[in-house]
């Protein structure tokens, strides 16, 4: 099936939305290679809907393999989650599974599948659901999704799969990184004129560190909702599967340029073309700069904080079980190129043997430190309207420590610290980026029964066990 362009669906409240996921014929720098995608559509499809609203959607599986879509973000339903074993079977190949989504919160939230997302997500597998309210979305700016993403190619193809996930150790790092599913990426915006941007970390493993030179990052929002003041940054760094809202307002018109720039590399992601404008700058300058606070979040916000300094009610430690294979330990495993800085691993520095390590030599490890129970062999029971302050240590004396974003599904979290520094700027998160060596506690709010999964982001990690599930009792 040829791809098509990517459709912007304005979606009422309680329609009803067909969405399938079938085979493609993806298109990069020119060649052509197979793959796949959701209506036919690399990003799926957009769907902008009100907060507050809710959906039904038809799925079909049109693959050869079976599939489920995963919510990511959305407080929903327990059934609705798309987690095969736990919440549903697999939708086989032909089959259908009907989906109802709600919308309790303002964001951009996104689809995938649940099962083997090391192959479906890279393959081509994931759309966003823009999700503002009434007021949020008469605002006059100008609005965008940006789902950065990026695939491993080699000889016009994608590197190849296996029939467990290899790259397991440190995830399928890409070498073509794309913006909304194209490797040049292009923008138009006016002088003068905010641009709002949504913006998804989509890949397996890749952190990003968004910059746009020449301009500063307004900072407005995360997965789930909004900061009680905005800030500026020039950077801004998401962990797969982690979201930002953010605004730029280009003062000079021109070529702007849209990088991933990390600590120890550069990629240009794509061109912004700024048309000039006969607007006088100041007064439009003046109210971007000004960052006035929500009263409302300030005080939401305040009463989370306040358990900063309260003990934890449970700890998980993240870490790794894995022998290297003879001959690949010690300095030698690493090639020259520096990857690692502040915790994180910007790059794959060792990819050829990272290649070789799979899903059945490698298990990642989120753990209960008392018992020792892991992944899915560990479950805790907490009660709905319960908020629990818990404790991830990414342990650094495993063989490979590295940084793992966890998420929590279908309930919501705020961080309260890192590595015992307060968190000055709390908003409401569904996943954090966890620097290797790092202690980062987190406050979930327990608000939706079922029972929910907690797992690293890391389409290899979390295809090599590291998942746990946390029960919320009604
Ligand atoms: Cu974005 Cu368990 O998933
Ligand atoms: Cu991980």
């Amino acid at each position: 099936m040829p791809l098509l362009e990517t459709q912007v669906l304005e979606l009422k409240d309680g329609q009803k939305v067909e969405l399938s996921a079938g085979t493609v014929e993806h298109s990069l720098n020119g060649q052509k290679f197979y793959g796949y995608a959701y209506n036919q559509q690399f990003p799926g499809p957009v769907w902008k809907v009100q907060k507050g609203a809710s959906l039904r959607v038809h799925f079909t599986n049109d693959l050869d393999v079976s599939t489920t879509v995963h919510w990511h973000g959305l407080r929903l339903k327990n059934e609705f989650d798309g987690v095969p074993m736990v919440t549903q079977p697999e939708v086989q190949p032909g089959q259908s599974f009907d989906y109802e989504l709600v919308f309790p919160d303002e964001g951009l939230f996104w689809y995938h599948p649940h099962v083997r997302e090391d192959v479906q997500q890279e393959r081509g597998l994931y759309g966003t659901i823009l999700v503002e309210s009434q007021e949020t979305q008469a605002l006059p700016v100008q609005k965008e999704v940006l789902v950065l993403d990026d695939v491993l190619m080699e000889s016009g193809e994608l590197v190849p799969f296996e029939n467990r996930a290899n790259f397991a150790l440190m995830g399928r790092y890409g070498n073509v990184m794309l913006v909304n599913g194209k490797a040049e990426y292009a923008l138009r915006a006016v002088q003068g004129e905010r641009v709002r941007l949504h913006v998804l970390n989509a890949s397996n493993a890749r952190p990003f560190s968004l910059a746009i030179p020449n301009t500063q990052f307004k900072v407005l929002g995360s997965d789930a909702g909004f900061y009680a003041q905005p800030f500026f940054a020039d950077h801004l760094v998401l962990g797969p599967s982690e979201r930002a809202i953010v605004e730029v307002l280009f003062e000079e018109a021109g070529e702007y340029k849209l990088f991933n720039s990390t600590p120890v590399t550069q990629y240009t992601l794509g061109t912004i073309r700024v048309a000039s404008s006969a607007t006088p700058m100041e007064g439009l300058m003046e109210s971007f700069s000004s960052l006035s606070a929500n009263i409302i979040s300030m005080q939401e916000y305040a009463s989370l904080q306040a358990f900063t300094n309260s003990p934890y009610d449970f700890e998980y430690e993240l870490t790794l079980d894995w022998k290297p294979m003879s001959g690949m330990h010690g300095p030698a495993m690493m090639n020259s190129m520096h990857s690692f800085e502040d915790g994180i691993e910007w790059e794959d520095a060792m990819a050829y043997m990272n290649g070789f390590t799979t899903s059945d030599d490698v298990t990642w490890i989120i753990r209960d430190p008392l018992t020792k129970k892991q992944n899915m062999d560990l479950t805790r029971t907490v009660k709905k309207g319960e908020l629990k302050k818990i404790r991830f240590k990414n342990l650094d004396d495993s063989p490979h420590p590295m940084n793992h974003v966890i998420h929590v599904h279908g309930n919501r979290f705020v961080v309260l610290s890192v590595d015992g520094k307060p968190n000055e700027r709390l908003v409401w998160k569904d996943s954090a980026l966890i620097p290797a060596g790092a202690t980062m506690d987190v406050l979930v709010e327990f608000s939706n029964p079922g029972t929910w999964m907690v797992h690293c982001h890391n389409a290899e990690h979390l295809e090599s066990g590291m998942m746990t599930q946390i029960l919320v009792a009604e």
